[in-house]
């Protein structure tokens, strides 16, 4: 263990940091396997373990009970490996919910599945025209969407998003396919408006977006190449507390020099999917 050693004037200067309620949507990885390839951490040769999955997700959601957080569960579907990957069933802001329509073909009927909880939940669903996979690439940050694009959600979902939510969206160009959705790359530390903090992996950008970020951001924690190669940005934050991959050190330590309390968990067999905290949690926003 290593000690931190902080002067009054530092431990004064750290901003304040407050957690807000949260409610989210989660899937039971009862179905959680490796079949096919759509990312490059997936790997068909390989074993997984149905039942550590299930374990491991579970300590997650336990964190978030012990959080106080409001969760639900939509029912996991058979043949559908990658619903556990809540994240990219939709974008939810103020009761519409945005579905989803897949890239690939494997997870193309998680969209509908989605759309149907949403409905039964109330929510005003507007069917997607465009490619895009939800959370996974869209983040809100204080008034504006974040908008990933590169390998997943086509660039025109980020006009389709504006239409419907009446929010500024900046988009965001992926390169490196191991962080192939956005919150691979960027962490959403706090998003209220005024107080918007983010961290991000700086080399999963191209020139451009990267420049967008370093200007709009210019606070944010850079994280390094091995937190995020465990995933490490694939976090929750509710403003105070931020549930992280626990291998990710260096980031955890940057977390609480910025005022946060970090809470490592293992879902090193999600990671197999190529999904991590953030790619189990669906954000609802009433
Ligand atoms: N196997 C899934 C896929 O490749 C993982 C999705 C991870 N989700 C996320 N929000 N990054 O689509």
């Amino acid at each position: 263990m290593s000690t931190v050693i902080e002067t009054e004037e530092q431990a004064a200067a750290r901003p304040e940091r407050r957690p807000t309620g949260r409610s989210v949507l989660m899937c039971r990885p009862e179905h959680f396997t490796v079949v096919y390839r759509i990312n490059p951490w997936m790997n068909p040769a390989e074993p997984t373990d149905t039942d550590v999955a299930l374990a491991q997700w579970q300590a997650l959601y336990d964190t978030y009970l012990e959080l106080g957080y409001d969760v639900h569960l939509i029912d996991p579907i058979a043949g559908l490996p990658d619903m556990v990957y809540a994240a990219n069933g939709g974008f939810v802001i103020d009761g519409i919910a945005y579905g989803a329509k897949f890239t690939h073909p494997e997870r193309q009927p998680e969209g509908p599945a989605y759309m149907e909880w949403f409905r039964e939940q109330g929510f005003d669903v507007r069917e997607p025209e465009e490619v895009n996979e939800g959370e996974g690439d869209f983040l809100l940050v204080g008034d504006v969407i974040l908008a990933g694009t590169g390998f997943r959600s086509d660039s025109q979902s980020h006009q389709e998003l504006e239409r419907i939510f009446g929010r500024e969206v900046v988009t965001l160009r992926l390169v490196d396919p191991s962080f192939y959705h956005l919150d691979t790359a960027v962490a959403v530390l706090d998003g209220t408006p005024g107080r918007e903090h983010i961290a991000y992996l700086p080399s999963a950008f191209d020139g451009a977006s990267l420049a967008v970020l370093q200007e709009r951001f210019p606070d944010a924690i850079i994280v390094n190449e091995t937190d995020a190669a465990v995933l490490g940005l694939n976090s929750y934050s509710d403003g105070y507390n931020v549930v992280i991959a626990s291998r990710a050190t260096d980031f955890e330590r940057q977390l609480r020099e910025h005022g946060y309390n970090p809470i490592g968990v293992d879902l090193s067999e999600l990671l197999l999917g190529g999904g991590g905290v953030k790619c189990c949690t669906l954000e609802l926003r009433r």
